[in-house]
C-alpha cells in the first residue's frame, strides 16, 4: 500500500514533544507523501522548513479563517514571498469559518479569502478550501475565480454541492471524520464523488478516525480513512490508496 496523507499540521505545538520521531516512523506506515497546510505566516514559515528538511513533505501557505484577524493586504506579500519556494504545492488553508462564534467576522474572512484566491491565480497554484458552516458562501467565491482549482478538505457539504464542485473541476478530501458512526452525509458523498477526484487525509493532530478517536492523529492513520473509503466504493484498500495516491500528486503536480 503506498498513502498520502494530502493535508496535515505538523508544525502545530502538538508535535513539538516528538516531531522527529513522528515523521520519521511514516515511511513503515506506508506514507510516502504527506502535504503540510500552513494557518498564518508563521505557521507557513514553519511548513516550508518542514518540507524543506523532509523529502516526502510538502507545503501549502495561507491564513486560515480562523486565524486571519491580523491580516492586512501588506501580508500577501509575506505569503507571495513564500510561495515561490520550491516544495510549495498549494495556497492553504483558506476558507469560511462560521462555527465558532469568536471567529473573526465573516466580511474579514471573505476578503481574506477573495485576496488569497486572486493569489493562487496569478501564481498558477491550487487551493486547499477549508469550509465550515459556510458551505453556500465558499461555492459562491470559489465560482468568481473560474481559473482557480482547489480541493475542499475535511469535506461537510451535501452530495449535490459534492457534484456541483466535481462538475467545476475541484478535488474533494476526507478525513477520519468519514469512519465515524455518525458520518451520513460524508458517507453518501464519497458514494457520489467519482474516484478520480477524491483524496484522503488525517487533518493531524486533529481528526483521529476510529478506532483512534479522541488521540493525537498522526499520518499513519490515514489508512482508516482510506480503507472506508474503499468499502463505500467497493473497490480493494490497495486500490482505493493507488487511486488517491495518483489522485494527490496530479492535483498538487509532484
Ligand atoms: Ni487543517
Amino acid at each position: 500500500m503506498v498513502l498520502f496523507d494530502t493535508h496535515a499540521h505538523y508544525d502545530s505545538r502538538q508535535f513539538d514533544p516528538d516531531r522527529e520521531e513522528v515523521l520519521s516512523s511514516l515511511a513503515d506506515q506506508e506514507v510516502a507523501l504527506v502535504v503540510n497546510p500552513g494557518c498564518d505566516p508563521a505557521s507557513s514559515q514553519k511548513a516550508v522548513e518542514l518540507a524543506r528538511a523532509w523529502p516526502f513533505l510538502y507545503a501549502a501557505v495561507g491564513w486560515h479563517p480562523e486565524d486571519c484577524a491580523p491580516y492586512a493586504p501588506e501580508s500577501l506579500d509575506e505569503l507571495r514571498a513564500l510561495a515561490r519556494e520550491p516544495k510549495v504545492v498549494a495556497i492553504g488553508e483558506i476558507g469560511l469559518d462560521y462555527y465558532w462564534k469568536e471567529n473573526p467576522p465573516r466580511e474579514l474572512q471573505q476578503r481574506v479569502f477573495r485576496d488569497q484566491l486572486a493569489l493562487a491565480e496569478e501564481l498558477n497554484l491550487p487551493v486547499i478550501v477549508h469550509d465550515r458552516d459556510a458551505h453556500g458562501d465558499c461555492l459562491s467565491i470559489v465560482k468568481e475565480f473560474p481559473r482557480v482549482r482547489g480541493v475542499f478538505h475535511c469535506y461537510s457539504g451535501s452530495v449535490e454541492m459534492a457534484r456541483e464542485l466535481v462538475e467545476l473541476g475541484w478535488m474533494i478530501s476526507f478525513t477520519g471524520v468519514l469512519t465515524y458512526p455518525n458520518a451520513r452525509k460524508a458517507v453518501e458523498a464519497v458514494q457520489a464523488i467519482p474516484p478520480d477526484r477524491l483524496m484522503v487525509e488525517t487533518d493531524s493532530p486533529y481528526m483521529s478516525p476510529v478506532p483512534f478517536r479522541g488521540k493525537r492523529c498522526h499520518s499513519g492513520l490515514v489508512r482508516y480513512t482510506c480503507e472506508r473509503m474503499a468499502e463505500l466504493k467497493g473497490l480493494s484498500p490497495e486500490e482505493m490508496a493507488r487511486i488517491t495516491y495518483e489522485n494527490g500528486r496530479r492535483f498538487f503536480r509532484i
